[in-house]
């Protein structure tokens, strides 16, 4: 064997030692230029989010309630999954750019108030797939409502930022709603 071909053979076992060990290991300090990040960006997305609740085609259907939610006069304990629709403008039918898909549930018993728990997935050329997290209160009789970003995936990892939200057509028949977004949201 020749000297180059021992080194090669010695590096290659080296680095498989290394990589075992480094499958072995739970946490590992980096500095955050490892992850090529380049510079933070502030995004601001506007869409309208279409809160289908009636109908044989609703997106957004109740699950679970509780002993009171009939009786409440917030429907403390009503819990809804959606996989709702966002268009860039208000019309149902304008340019889809991706779902809501999450849930809402009635968590206050004075005041009329939603837990929203969503991921927020489109399907825009540049973010398709990409996902964001917002969480927050929403007392969805108040003009402008203020949620939280809390995180996301692809173009959106380590977002972080707020969403306003503003129902501009609700259906008091029943229930249907259309909410403009605006979303404020720093990522790299
Ligand atoms: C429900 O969806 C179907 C298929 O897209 C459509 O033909 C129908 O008109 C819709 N119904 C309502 C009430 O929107
Ligand atoms: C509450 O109302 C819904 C629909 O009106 C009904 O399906 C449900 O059974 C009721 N729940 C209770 C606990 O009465
Ligand atoms: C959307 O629907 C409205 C009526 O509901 C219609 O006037 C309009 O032409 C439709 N737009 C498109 C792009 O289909
Ligand atoms: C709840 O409603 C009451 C009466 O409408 C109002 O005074 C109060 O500020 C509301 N609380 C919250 C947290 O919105
Ligand atoms: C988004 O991604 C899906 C699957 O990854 C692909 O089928 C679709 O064509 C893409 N859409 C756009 C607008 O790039
Ligand atoms: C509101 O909902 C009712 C019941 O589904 C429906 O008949 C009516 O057309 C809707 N109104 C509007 C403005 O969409």
């Amino acid at each position: 064997m020749s000297t180059i071909t021992v080194t090669t053979a010695l590096i290659i076992v080296l680095f498989s030692l290394l990589l075992a060990a480094e499958s072995q290991t739970f946490s590992t300090s980096l500095p955050p230029s490892s992850l090529r990040l380049g510079r933070q960006k502030l995004t601001r997305l506007h869409f309208f989010f279409h809160d289908v609740v009636g109908g044989p085609n609703a997106t957004a259907i109740r699950v679970a309630s509780s002993p009171i939610t009939n009786t409440s006069a917030t429907g403390f304990g009503n819990v809804v999954i959606m996989d709702n629709l966002l268009t860039v403008g208000p019309e149902s039918n304008s340019t889809r750019v991706g779902r809501a898909q999450g849930m809402y549930a009635s968590a206050d018993l004075n005041n009329m108030s939603f837990m929203m728990v969503n991921n927020y997935v489109f399907d825009e050329e540049k973010f398709n797939g990409s996902t964001l997290s917002i969480l927050g209160r929403n007392p969805i009789m108040s003009p402008v409502r203020e949620l939280t970003v809390v995180g996301g995936s692809g173009v959106f990892r380590f977002a972080r930022g707020y969403a306003e939200a503003r129902t501009v057509f609700l259906n008091e028949t029943n229930g249907d709603a259309i909410v403009e977004y605006d979303v404020y949201v720093l990522h790299y």
